[in-house]
Formats: C-alpha cells, sequence, structure tokens
C-alpha cells in the first residue's frame, strides 16, 4: 500500500494542533513520519464518514492526531452508542471492536490489527459462564466490559472498572440478594469488594499489565518522590490500590489530574496513559514506572491507515450473540454515569481486606 509521506508545509500546518499535544512525548524526526499519515487518515475518515473510537492506551500521536473520540472503555461505549458515523475504527484492543459491533449491528467495525486481544478477554468462555450460573443459580452475573461477546451473552449486566461498584450494588437490589458473580478479573473483584457490603464471587482471571505492579514499587516511588501522588487502576493487585492515593478507571486518573493538578503523578497503568494526559496538563510533572500493554501496543498510524483504506478488518458478532449481549451492555450505558467523587480519596479502596468467593 502507497503512502503520502511527504513533511509537506500543509500536512506541518493540518498537523500543527495534535503536535502542540505532544512535542513533549514525540520527537521531531518521529513527527515527519507521523505527521503525513495523521493527514492522510484524518482525510479518509471524512470521506468515508468514519469516526475512531481511541482508548487512552493508545500512542500519543494517535490519540491526539487521529482520536474522535478518547477515553476509557466506558466512555467508548457511550460513544458507539451515539455516533451515526458509517464506519467505527476501533484504536483498542478486540473486545472494544466486538462491544461497537453489539451496539451498532449497522455499522461496520473496524480493527486494524486482529491480533490484538486482551489477557482478561482470554481467560474466560461463554461455556465457563454457563457452568458458573449452574453452580450458583438464583444470583446475577456481571461481567467486565473485558470480555468477548460470547461471554457477554451469558451476562446479566456488564460494567467496567469507572462503574464496577455502582453496577454490584444496582446489581444486588434489582435481585435481591447479597452476593453477586463479579467475572472475569479476580482484582477488580477484589478491589469492589472493599467497597461494597455485596458479597462477591470472583473467578481467577486478571490482566497482564497491572497484576505486575507490586506494593514495593509504590514504596520505592514515595521514597524517591516525597509528595508525589499515586493513582492506580482498579485492575492492579488490593494492596497496591491501598498504597496508592486514588483508584480509579483510565478516565478517572484523567480527570482527577485534570481538576487536581498535583505537581507530580505517578500513573500505575499503561504507559501511553500518563503520555496522552501530559499533552492537556504541560504543568504537571509525571513519573514513570508503567508497564505496556502488547495488545493495545499492536495499533499503530500505519494499520490505522490500512484499515481506511482497505476497509480491514471487519469485526462481527453472530446476530442471535450479539442480542443477548446488547441487553447486558445497553444495561449498564442505561444507568446514570458514575458519580465524579467530590473527594477523591474516598473512593479509593477502604483500605481492609474483606474476602471474595473463588469460583
Ligand atoms: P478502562 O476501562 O479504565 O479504560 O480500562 C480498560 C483496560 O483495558 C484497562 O486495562
Ligand atoms: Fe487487557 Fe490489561 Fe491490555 Fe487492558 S491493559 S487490554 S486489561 S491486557
Amino acid at each position: 500500500m502507497a503512502y503520502d509521506v511527504e513533511f509537506t508545509p500543509e500536512v506541518e500546518a493540518l498537523t500543527a494542533p495534535a503536535w502542540a499535544k505532544v512535542k513533549d512525548q514525540v520527537t521531531p524526526l518521529e513527527w515527519r513520519v507521523h505527521a503525513p499519515l495523521i493527514a492522510q487518515i484524518n482525510r479518509l475518515k471524512a470521506e468515508k464518514n468514519a469516526v475512531i473510537l481511541a482508548h487512552n492506551y493508545m500512542t500519543p500521536e494517535i490519540f491526539h492526531g487521529v482520536g474522535d473520540y478518547v477515553g476509557d472503555s466506558l466512555g467508548l461505549a457511550r460513544e458507539a452508542a451515539r455516533s451515526d458515523a458509517r464506519i467505527i475504527v476501533q484504536a483498542g484492543v478486540h473486545f472494544m471492536a466486538e462491544t461497537s459491533k453489539v451496539l451498532c449491528p449497522d455499522k461496520t467495525v473496524l480493527i486494524p490489527d486482529l491480533r490484538a486481544g486482551c489477557s482478561l478477554a482470554s481467560s474466560i468462555t461463554g461455556a465457563d459462564v454457563r457452568l458458573i450460573k449452574q453452580r450458583y443459580p438464583g444470583l446475577p452475573v456481571v461481567t467486565y466490559v473485558n470480555t468477548t461477546a460470547d461471554v457477554k451473552a451469558e451476562t446479566d449486566i456488564c460494567c467496567t472498572s469507572a462503574n464496577a461498584v455502582q453496577v454490584v450494588e444496582w446489581a444486588a437490589r434489582e435481585w435481591g440478594v447479597d452476593k453477586v458473580i463479579l467475572i472475569p478479573d479476580e482484582y477488580l473483584a477484589r478491589n469492589v469488594a472493599a467497597q461494597t457490603d455485596v458479597k462477591i464471587i470472583a473467578w481467577a482471571g486478571s490482566c497482564e499489565v497491572h497484576k505486575r505492579f507490586t506494593v514495593e514499587d509504590i514504596a520505592e516511588m514515595r521514597l524517591a518522590y516525597p509528595g508525589a501522588e499515586i493513582l492506580a487502576h482498579p485492575e492492579c493487585p488490593e494492596d497496591v490500590l491501598n498504597a496508592a492515593d486514588f483508584a480509579g478507571s483510565t478516565a478517572a486518573m484523567s480527570n482527577y489530574v485534570e481538576t487536581r493538578r498535583p505537581k507530580q503523578v505517578v500513573l500505575i497503568t499503561e504507559c501511553s496513559m500518563a503520555a496522552n494526559v501530559a499533552g492537556d496538563v504541560p504543568d504537571v510533572k509525571f513519573i514513570g514506572p508503567c508497564n505496556m500493554c502488547p495488545h493495545m501496543k499492536r495499533i499503530t498510524l500505519r494499520n490505522i491507515l490500512d484499515a481506511l483504506q482497505k476497509e480491514q478488518f471487519e469485526v462481527t458478532v453472530d446476530p442471535a450473540i450479539a442480542d443477548r449481549a446488547r441487553l447486558a451492555v445497553q444495561r449498564m450505558i442505561d444507568l446514570p454515569p458514575p458519580a465524579i467523587p467530590a473527594r477523591y480519596d474516598l473512593v479509593k479502596a477502604r483500605g481492609h481486606h474483606v474476602d471474595v468467593e473463588m469460583i
């Protein structure tokens, strides 16, 4: 496939707003390669009535250069449901593209690399959930969106890390029970259990990126950077969250940084997150460590351009499965957006260990 690779004055002018956001993260040399691709992608999007939904873990040139909607899993699902574009290009991983297809069965949903998976989504199947339901009859099944459409089809309601506590409490109220099945992320389940009186039944899945952070990492950061505020994603182990100053979804972390403007901040999550938020808050200093998600990093400007030019790779979901999965995703979307807490530290896990029942 031929690309226009010339960094002409026209390309430079068209991409200047994105450059202003990324110039502290991307070198001028790299920008001369990225900018012509960004200009072509944005031109093709307009020609083909396409939108790009870009997750917070995309690289800064994707996030600030071509993303029409950027955000966390919940925000992207909401945008997919609202979009009137003909084509959705999911700059994220496969389960996110499936969620878009489930919500928009009449649109063409493309993912630039079909191999962009997720360790959580591959930890459980629809057949596993059917067995779980046989073992715990009468209990609601809440499924994290990081799952396949097959799994969502077996589910009563989905949740994301932004609304998991809210969804679990809603399910317990609706079913009139004090126990809820929350699968497949064991760490998210433990972290939700610490914030609610609802008892949680969990599955031993995990995010290969977030489970690697340890409480020792946090202690080292505190020692090396006294005063830096530490924010962690709810897919991290419970002791990591308890040692952090705040726990929240990728959107909640962005929101924290944008509204509180800490002088120094550590984001215990995927590496691109800090690079992307930094573009909007130049006064905040971001400090490592971070872990890279190999699946998210399969998405590049080049394969996004290929996706638009060739209208590949189309993500499809069996309509019968999609109809059932849609009920679970739509139920979640129909709940009011999670409240942005006035005192962020209240969102943190209560600081005490609450056991969950493992399946
Ligand atoms: P968010 O819903 O917080 O964006 O998280 C999605 C994800 O894949 C995190 O690893
Ligand atoms: Fe999956 Fe973890 Fe990558 Fe998110 S960061 S896509 S949960 S493997």
